[in-house]
């Protein structure tokens, strides 16, 4: 087994209280690796200190088998770990294509820009929207696509560092839903040798993508397995109490399906609405 990332008693405190507990976890080359939990469970905690937004208070992060817990962001990214969506990426005034090839640049360190390598580069670009399903919108200002579809070009802008681990936090959030099918659809595609990581409330994106899922509560990692297998731990459905049946049937049944196209609250169960820590209908 290649190991992509490793973190190991990762720890984090804000203010003095302890939001994450110490943390071991093995993210495999090529898994397609979710993590899952309720609000405040620590999740973009942990996340950030993988991208390195925010530094660890205890423990370590390897990625690749060497240690990055002291790495800067833009070194992490460097060594191959990219994050989506650093919205501040995009420029708005400029278009869909002239994003990327800017970022694809940025990523080849083209420091001359020379009239043919700039053509190169806009053709290169203009090839990878196609992966997004952008080349439609090509000459379109960033600043006028839909939010799928800047969440698309923010996708393309993160591949364009060629990321050996992709890391998304809430990709399907605000989308709608052909849009979650069509992202959905994209990152099912990306190749194995990208391994991906991501945190997500959707529970139907997480079927649909993921092939292990961490589950963590209040700072720790409360279960880990399969969809089918957290949706059946009854730690798990403790953790989700309040939507305790609707966690399990939503994670035991159609994994691996795409989301479906017509949403409903099924497709959100531990979705944010109200800032209470979930407020979905009681199952
Ligand atoms: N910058 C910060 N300053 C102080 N406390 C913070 C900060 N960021 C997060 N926290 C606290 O850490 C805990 C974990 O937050 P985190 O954002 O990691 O949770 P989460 O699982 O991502 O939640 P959500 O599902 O709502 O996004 C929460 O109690 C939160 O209030
Ligand atoms: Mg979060």
């Amino acid at each position: 087994m290649t190991v992509a990332l490793e973190t190991v008693e990762l720890g984090r405190d804000w203010g003095g209280l302890r939001v994450l507990h110490d943390v071991s976890l093995t993210v495999r080359a090529s898994e397609r690796h979710a993590i899952i939990g309720p609000n405040g469970a620590g999740k973009s905690t942990l996340f950030s200190m993988v991208s390195g937004r925010i530094r660890p208070s205890r423990g370590r992060i390897l990625f690749e088998g060497r240690d990055v817990s002291s790495l800067a962001e833009h070194r992490r990214a460097r060594l191959g770990i990219s994050q989506t969506f650093q919205r501040s990426a995009l420029f708005d005034n400029l278009s869909t294509l002239d994003n990327l090839t800017l970022a694809l640049a940025r990523a080849t360190r083209h420091r001359r820009f020379r009239p043919a390598a700039q053509r190169a580069l806009r053709a290169r670009a203009y090839e990878q929207l196609g992966q997004v399903e952008l080349r439609g919108r090509a000459s379109v200002p960033a600043g006028q696509l839909a939010h799928g579809e800047r969440r698309r070009l923010e996708l393309s802008l993160a591949l364009a560092t060629e990321p050996r681990l992709l890391l998304f936090d809430e990709p399907a959030a605000g989308l709608t839903d052909p849009e979650r099918a069509t992202f959905v659809e994209i990152v099912r595609q990306l190749p194995a040798a990208i391994t991906v990581l991501l945190v997500e409330h959707d529970l139907d994106v997480v079927k649909a993508l993921a092939t292990t899922v961490t589950v963590l509560d209040a700072g720790r990692v409360i279960a880990q397995g399969t969809p089918e297998e957290v949706g059946r731990d009854g730690r798990v459905r403790e953790a989700y109490l309040g939507r305790r049946s609707r966690l399990a049937s939503d994670m035991a049944s159609g994994v691996g399906s795409p989301p479906a196209r017509t949403g409903g609250p099924a497709a959100s169960a531990g979705r944010r609405s109200d800032g209470s820590g979930g407020g979905d209908a009681p199952c």
